[in-house]
C-alpha cells in the first residue's frame, strides 16, 4: 500500500482499488455507448483527476467538457441552490450526455444540473460517480446509471476530493484525521 499521507486517518480506496472501479466502468461505458455520440461532462474541480483516468478506460470515441458550478451552502453540506459558474463550451443538443462526478452524497447539486442539461435537448442523460455515499435514512434525489463504489457517511478526500482544497492530489481516497478540521 501507498504511504499514506499524516492527516489521514485511514485509506479507504487504495490506488489499486480505484484502477480497478475505473477499468470496469470504462468497459461497460464503452459497450453500452459503442457507436452513441458520446460527451463526457466533468463538474469541476472535484471530477477532474477521475474524468482524467475514466476517458482512457473508454474506448469509443467521445468528446469532453467542463462545467463549474457553486453551491450554497456552508462547504461540506450542499443547498440544492447552484449557479454555474463556467458553462459548457460545446452543444448538446441530440447527444449522448455522461457526466461525470466525483461523489453523490444528497445528488441535489446533480438534480439541478440535470434539470438544466435536460432543457438543452440531450439524446440521453446519465450520471457516472466515482463515490456514492450511503447517507443513513436518506435517499439521494438522483440515481446515477453508473456507480464506482459506495462509500460510508464520513467526509473523504484524496483522488479530487478536497477539503479546504487540500489533498486533491492524493492518488487514494482517505478519512482525514478529526484534528485535522478543529
Ligand atoms: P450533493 O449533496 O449535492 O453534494 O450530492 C455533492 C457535492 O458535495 C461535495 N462533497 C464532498 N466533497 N468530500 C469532498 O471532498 C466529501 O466527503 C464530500 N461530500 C460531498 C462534492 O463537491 C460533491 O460534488
Ligand atoms: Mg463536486
Amino acid at each position: 500500500m501507498e504511504t499514506m499521507h499524516p492527516d489521514v486517518e485511514k485509506v479507504l480506496f487504495s490506488e489499486e482499488d480505484i484502477a480497478n472501479m475505473v477499468k470496469r466502468l470504462g468497459a461497460q461505458i464503452s459497450e453500452d455507448y459503442k457507436g452513441k455520440d458520446l460527451v463526457l461532462i466533468a463538474v469541476l474541480r472535484g471530477a477532474v483527476v477521475f474524468m482524467g483516468d475514466l476517458m482512457r478506460a473508454i474506448d469509443t470515441d467521445l468528446a469532453i467538457d467542463f462545467m463549474a458550478v457553486s453551491s450554497y451552502g456552508n462547504g461540506t453540506k450542499s443547498s440544492g441552490t447552484v449557479r454555474i459558474i463556467k458553462d459548457l463550451d460545446i452543444d448538446i443538443k441530440d447527444r449522448d450526455v455522461l457526466i461525470v462526478e466525483d461523489i453523490l452524497d444528497s445528488g441535489l447539486t446533480l438534480k439541478y444540473l440535470m434539470a438544466n442539461l435536460v432543457s438543452r435537448g440531450p439524446a440521453s442523460l446519465e450520471v457516472c460517480t466515482f463515490l456514492w455515499k450511503d447517507v443513513e435514512g436518506k435517499q439521494a434525489a438522483i440515481d446515477p446509471k453508473y456507480v464506482g463504489t459506495h462509500c460510508p457517511d464520513e467526509f473523504v478526500v484524496g483522488y479530487g476530493l478536497d477539503y479546504a482544497e487540500h489533498y486533491r492530489n492524493l492518488p487514494y481516497v482517505g478519512i482525514l484525521k478529526p484534528e485535522v478540521y478543529a
